[in-house]
């Protein structure tokens, strides 16, 4: 229930949060939540590098390991990093007072933020990263413009900065439009690499937003199956009764 009253808290924001994209068109994040590679590799990235900031905190390790098909075992050696237990929640071992010292801002939850921003403004928001030396941290964002985060994937992405143009409008006002990036930095990862890695992170996301879309996705087949045959066995049953009227 608690979770229900968060996504559609969060829904609302995300009303407000396509407001804020300022209309930036987004790349399809093309996710497959039936991919558990996929949702395995998301997991891990995810706790490696965002969990030290940002919880899910409706979601425990032990869900996450039987939705996945990992064992116990396997869930603490690849998903845990920390002194937690696999019956725990996903909390993120930073308190808010420490985010916003740090950040200017407490980093959020994230369990839901899937529902809430859409699949496709995740995607590229982690693409959306650049250096910006104006800011407090460094960085800026294409698609959350002035965002608190780091880029804290560029080791594995490399470090591109932003090209704008200038456009004047009819009463002289000024806007800057980003229109491209520019590499100044290779990364471990090749683009290619990169943008699998970060859609694996999204549909990982997606999945802690709504756990029971891997059920009803593995049930889908088998309620199509008995429409198909119930309406069967029903037209078998309609010809048997009115077979005496005509
Ligand atoms: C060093 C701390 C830190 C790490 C690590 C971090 N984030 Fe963040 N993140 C933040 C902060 C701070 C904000 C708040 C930004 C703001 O509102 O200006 C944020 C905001 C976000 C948001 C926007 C939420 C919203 O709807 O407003 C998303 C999505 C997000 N982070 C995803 C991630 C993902 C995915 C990772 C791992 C790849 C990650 N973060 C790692 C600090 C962090």
């Amino acid at each position: 229930m608690k979770k229900l009253a968060l996504i559609a808290l969060l829904a609302l924001a995300s009303l407000t949060a396509q407001a804020n994209s300022g209309g930036a068109e987004l790349e399809p994040a093309n996710t497959n939540i039936r991919s558990k590679a996929s949702l395995i590799n998301g997991a891990k990235y995810f706790m490696t590098y965002c969990s030290g900031c940002h919880s899910l905190q409706y979601q425990r390790y032990n869900r996450t390991g039987k939705d996945l098909g990992l064992t116990d075992e396997e869930v603490k050696q690849s998903l845990i990093f920390t002194g937690a237990n696999v019956t725990d929640l996903m909390q993120t071992a930073m308190t808010p007072e420490q985010g916003e010292k740090f950040f200017g801002k407490a980093p959020p939850d994230l369990t839901v933020v899937a529902k809430a921003r859409g699949v496709d403004w995740l995607y590229n928001y982690l693409l959306g990263f650049y250096a910006d030396p104006s800011r407090p941290i460094g960085w800026n964002n294409k698609v959350f413009p002035n965002a608190s985060m780091p880029h804290v994937l560029w080791r594995l992405e490399g470090i591109k900065v932003a090209e704008f143009e200038t456009h004047t409008d009819d009463h002289g006002i000024e806007t800057r439009e980003l229109t491209h990036f520019k590499k100044i930095r290779e990364g471990v990862m090749s683009e290619e690499e990169y943008k699998r890695t970060v859609r694996d992170i999204v549909n990982f996301l997606d999945y802690v937003g709504e756990p029971a879309q891997l059920i009803r996705t593995r049930l889908a087949p088998w309620v199509l199956l008995f429409l198909v045959v119930f309406t069967f066995l029903a037209y078998l049953l309609k010809r048997e009764y009115f077979k005496d009227v005509h």
